[in-house]
């Protein structure tokens, strides 16, 4: 037999095996992974780990915010610095902006999502409790394929009250939908940020010293007891310390059925990269915000025991010097006017795998664990996507892990004009990415189109 590609010799890797063998691909899927396959195509991946294309299951494309801009990063660019970065699925959100239906954004979004070149999977927002969101917009969200919900209990036009945060947890159990919750203490934060505001600090560094851990710690265990109470999932977004990490550890002791996810920012960069100079500090706002030394170095035993069982990108698609990015106020506004968030769509795969593999922390199988097969598991993907076997998708990332390359933001082409990454150096690098059996980078080129990219639909969440 024929196949319509063979990937021959590389070093297969996936969530619990390593091995030497040949991928032959027909059309779209995987079908043998075996020797000496024969193909119309080969590519010779001698020396090359291959591994199931990376799955980044919290990035915000193309986003409308409750002021109605729209974040500039959209679905055509956004997906081709993913692909760049050996992304080849995506789990992005849908708006639940003030005096709209929460399913007609949800079909607007599925609609920008058209233009995406990497299949894409949804979370909706939902910021609103009222009775037609609750009763008919959950479960039709349901019903029309997303992903699951996300909600906050903190930012002045997002959070939700602890009633209200219950009311979507009945509902979302109801449709069978996972919750994931962004945890800070709403109230105490604003308290922080006027005292900090009233005190003079109006820098960058503030904005870290507004928000401690403990404020995402307390909030952690409020989403935690909720869920409880309501004896349904929930997964804890963008965790940013061990001290929160530890609060959920406790939680899954106890039986609460709870998952979580962190970012690469978290694990490489820390709360000083706040005080650098002039507005250079601006790009490093996000919210939790980067913590301590200390508290960096010690989240990755938790993502060893399975405690955080995915690393995401939590990609925002600010610029730093356009009309709607970082300096939408003008360069010496408040830390708390800064939007928060980081590009991190490409740098994710490469940042972490230095850090992480290189860095003796984490083993290969573990790196493909959380970038790929724990978010494709926990969003309903899997085995479609995130693992390597017959039958699954051939999206796959040959990567080079002797490769050296000095991150620059240009390399990733998007519509972003930074990366908090600037002149890192990392080892190891995606030389060539299959999405659904295509070749869609090679040589540093995209070669997918904007309308490659396949709405996913759960088989199970
Ligand atoms: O700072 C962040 N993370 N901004 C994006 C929105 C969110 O909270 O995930
Ligand atoms: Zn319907
Ligand atoms: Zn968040
Ligand atoms: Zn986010």
């Amino acid at each position: 037999m024929t196949f319509d590609v063979v990937i021959r010799n590389g070093t297969i890797v996936t969530a619990s095996d390593m091995f030497t063998a040949d991928i032959g691909i027909t059309g779209e899927t995987i079908d043998t992974i075996g020797h000496d396959l024969t193909g119309h195509r080969v590519i010779d991946a001698t020396g090359l780990l291959v591994m199931p294309g990376g799955i980044d299951g919290h990035c915000h494309i193309e986003q409308e915010e409750a002021d109605g801009t729209v974040h500039e990063d959209d679905f055509a660019s956004a997906s081709a610095s993913a692909l760049l970065g050996g992304t080849t699925s995506v789990v992005c959100f849908a708006s639940h902006v003030p005096g709209r239906d929460i399913v007609a954004q949800f079909e607007d979004y599925l609609r920008r999502g058209q233009r995406s070149r990497v299949d894409f999977a949804i979370h909706q927002i939902v910021t609103r409790t009222d009775a037609d969101t609750i009763e008919k917009g959950i479960p039709e969200i349901a019903h029309r394929g997303a992903a699951g919900l996300k909600v906050f209990m903190t930012y002045d036009d997002f959070h939700l009250t602890d009633g209200q945060f219950l009311r979507v947890l009945d509902a979302a159990k109801a449709s069978g939908l996972v919750v994931s919750v962004h945890c800070e203490n709403y109230d105490a934060i604003r308290h922080m940020i006027e005292a900090h505001l009233a005190a003079g600090r109006t820098d960058a560094h503030a904005h870290a010293t507004s928000r401690p851990s403990c404020l995402e710690r307390e909030a952690t265990y409020r989403a935690m007891t909720l869920a409880e109470l309501a004896g349904h999932d929930i997964q804890i977004f963008h965790v940013s310390c061990p001290d929160v990490a530890e609060e959920i550890a406790r939680a899954r002791h106890r039986g609460v059925r709870v998952s979580a996810e962190t970012c690469p920012h978290y694990l490489t960069l820390t709360e000083s990269d706040l005080k650098r100079d002039g507005f250079e500090g601006a790009k490093y706002i996000c919210s939790p915000p980067l913590r301590t030394q200390a508290d960096r170095d010690g989240m990755w035993p938790y993502l060893r025991d399975g405690v955080i069982g995915i690393v995401s990108s939590d990609h925002c698609g600010y610029t730093f010097e356009g009309s709607s990015g970082k300096a939408r106020h003008g360069r010496d506004a408040d830390f708390s006017l800064i939007p928060n968030g980081m590009p991190g769509l490409g740098t994710r795969l490469p940042v972490l795998f230095d850090a992480g593999v290189n860095g003796g922390e984490i083993g290969l199988t573990d790196f493909v664990r959380l970038t790929a097969t724990a978010p494709a598991r926990r969003y309903g993907l899997y085995p479609r996507k995130g693992t390597i076997a017959p039958g699954s998708d051939a999206d796959l990332v040959l990567w080079d892990p002797a490769r050296q390359v000095t991150i620059t933001n240009d390399l990733f082409q998007g519509n972003i004009d930074y990366t908090p990454y600037e002149g890192r150096l990392v080892t190891g690098w995606p030389t060539i990415v299959l999405a659904r059996g295509k070749i869609a980078v090679e040589n540093g080129q995209v070669l997918r189109e904007p309308t490659m990219g396949r709405f996913i639909r759960p088989e199970c969440s």
